[in-house]
């Protein structure tokens, strides 16, 4: 096998430029492809920098030309040769190095390599599992290391502009107690401790409020969390934050931060102008606009309440829905009165799945208006609907009547899969948002309690304490999340700081005085010794740059990401281990072993 020695790259493959005609060069990397044209071979050679076109001319290099027939896909290679110009009619606009090619006068074959399961280059067609199981190979397509080098600079950024603001880079511990409350543990078996378990950290949450007790003010990590829940493309068991917690800033001003933060990231990398400050929309408002916590602004269709124009009729559905404190609303498909039919029907099916009943329509065409409930109503009912929601002729508006969560959730959903169905959506903008104002407890119907909606450390608007155990639901919270195209990017909040306050809201949400203690005894007792006011904010890095770099999934910005049933299926994890192992960990499994 052939060494670099005395033929050390002095270039990298993707930076050759016409400027650089004439030049001798030494250039590394990996046979991308291999064309053939008799006395010719040419061969797209690509490293991490990109793909530069090399020539091996039968003419020119003798001996070295048979070496050249042998090359295959994916060999490692180092050349030297000279930058030469291509033809007017062989330039290739679509490379970088389009207008150069480099004519070999020495080839070096550094390794072979056996025929990879799928092409290495970008937008293959193959199956994730796959592409996971070969992650190796997957994280050599240009595309891929693209999204890992721009994750890259994301994070420099982050640093860089943390530092610059006065942040502390703090690490915290991965081996922590168990406190459930949001997501299940990942648990980790103590030897030393028989029959005692670590949890992996949801989030540094508690070690960075204790971080601003300490006087640190200003902290930051980017910091791996573990959540063991259903995942979803958006969704993996262990992601990355952008963990940050100050002391002595308001909410307004931790916002203001945080956008320079964001603004700074998309310019610098992506080079994308970023109007601050980013609109500001309380929960109760993006609830009631868009059916979403996290509404994707990028497109109008927002749900119109049109229950004033059809109470007190005949039309049972309608009128149970109302009498029960319930809403009817709407949302206008523009332009898509002639839906076909069997598109309405499906339709119908994709609102159960999120608990609506049934969905309803209008459409307003050229010959009148059709729906299944046109009986029941005038036609000047139906011009009353057309003007209040603002429809034309030959727009289709989509009804759903419940109580109001449902109607939410399922327009809200609704509303972005007409979206994508009618390609509303601009695949290059850029809509930010906070959501602020969030309530501070929801009601988990299944446990019959309240559960903090953020997180239990969360502070409640000053204003509403006094609601806190007579009406929790009345309470908001001081939380804000951070929205970018419907994605919810970061979330964060201003915390209690006093031991009195934090007690009641572990009350709220039914944990007794003992459970409390004996769960978060040491941060209460921390909150003794002189607590700043304090509050931070988390950014999902995967989901951040999954949005920069265009992607549907955060496993596509992941190096070596788990697939939604949480396996790794190129190393096997997770596996059974030996019995000894069990035995020293004091571990017994009630599961049959696969034979
Ligand atoms: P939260 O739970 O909202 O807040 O998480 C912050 C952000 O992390 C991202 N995220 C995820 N990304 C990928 N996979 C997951 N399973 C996953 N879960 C969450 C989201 C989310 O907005 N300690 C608080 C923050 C704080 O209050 O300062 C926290 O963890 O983008």
């Amino acid at each position: 096998m052939e060494t670099l020695k005395g033929m050390e790259r002095t270039y990298n493959c993707g930076e050759l430029r016409k400027t650089d005609e004439e030049k001798i060069v030494q250039l590394a990397g990996w046979v991308s492809r291999r064309r053939d044209h008799g006395g010719l071979i040419f061969v797209d050679m690509r490293d991490r920098s990109g793909i530069v076109q090399i020539v091996f001319d039968a003419a020119e290099i003798g001996a070295e030309f048979s070496k050249a027939e042998t090359l295959r896909n994916e060999f490692v290679i180092g050349v030297r040769g000279k930058v030469r110009a291509r033809s007017a009619d062989t330039v290739n606009p679509k490379m970088e190095t389009g207008e150069i090619e480099v004519v070999v006068n020495e080839l070096r074959i550094l390794n072979k390599a056996k025929t990879p399961p799928f092409y290495i280059q970008d937008g293959v067609d193959v199956d994730e599992n796959v592409r996971l199981r070969y992650r190796y190979l997957d994280l050599r397509r240009p595309e891929m290391q693209q999204n890992i080098m721009l994750r890259h600079r994301v994070t420099k950024i982050m640093r860089d502009y943390l530092d610059e603001n006065g942040f502390l880079e703090i690490e915290t511990p991965m081996l922590c107690k168990s406190t459930p409350e949001g997501a299940r543990d990942f648990l980790v078996p103590s030897r030393l401790n028989p029959g005692q378990f670590y949890a992996l950290p949801q989030s540094p949450q508690i070690f960075k409020q204790l971080l601003m007790v300490s006087g640190f003010e200003k902290y930051f990590q980017i910091v791996r969390c573990f959540r063991d829940e259903d995942l979803r493309a958006d969704r993996q068991p262990e992601f990355t934050q952008l963990d940050i917690e100050t002391s002595f800033l308001n909410q307004e001003t931790i916002l203001t931060l945080m956008e320079g933060l964001v603004k700074k990231i998309f310019e610098t990398t992506l080079n994308v102008e970023v109007k601050t400050p980013f609109l500001r929309m309380s929960w109760d408002e993006a609830m009631e606009r868009f059916g979403s916590d996290k509404p994707d602004l990028r497109f109008g269709m927002e749900l119109k309440d049109i229950s004033e124009f059809v109470k007190g009729s005949d039309f049972k559905v309608f009128n149970s829905v109302l009498e029960n404190g319930g809403q009817v609303k709407v949302i206008n498909v523009e332009g898509y009165a002639d839906i076909p039919r069997r598109e309405l029907d499906d339709l119908v099916e994709y609102c159960k799945i999120y608990g609506a009943k049934g969905m309803a329509w209008i459409q307003y065409t050229a010959e009148g208006v059709k729906s299944p409930f046109k009986k029941f109503y005038s036609d000047e009912t139906f011009e009353q609907i057309k003007n209040a929601v603002g429809a034309k002729t030959g727009d289709l508006l989509l009804v759903v009547g419940d109580k109001s969560s449902v109607v939410a959730q399922t327009l809200g959903e609704l509303r972005l899969e007409m979206a994508r169905r009618r390609n509303l959506i601009d695949a290059n903008k850029l809509c930010f948002l906070w959501v602020v104002d969030f309530p501070m407890f929801e009601y988990v119907e299944e446990d019959k309690r309240y559960k903090a909606m953020h997180h239990p450390f969360t502070a409640p608007r000053e204003e509403d304490i006094e609601f806190l155990l007579t009406a929790p639901e009345k309470v908001k919270a001081n939380a804000y999340d951070i929205v970018l195209n419907g994605v919810e990017v970061g979330g964060g909040s201003l915390r209690i700081y006093q031991s009195d306050l934090q007690e009641k809201v572990f009350e709220a949400i039914g944990l007794t005085h003992e459970e409390a203690h004996q769960k978060f005894g040491f941060l209460m007792d921390a909150f003794e010794y002189g607590t700043p006011p304090h509050g931070g904010i988390a950014f999902g890095l995967d989901r951040l740059v999954m949005l920069m770099a265009q992607r549907k999934s955060i496993r596509d910005v992941i190096a070596f990401p788990k697939t939604q049933s949480a396996i790794d299926p190129m190393s096997h994890a997770p596996s059974e281990v030996d019995d000894k192992q069990l035995r020293e960990l004091y571990i017994k499994t009630t599961v049959k072993k696969a034979n």
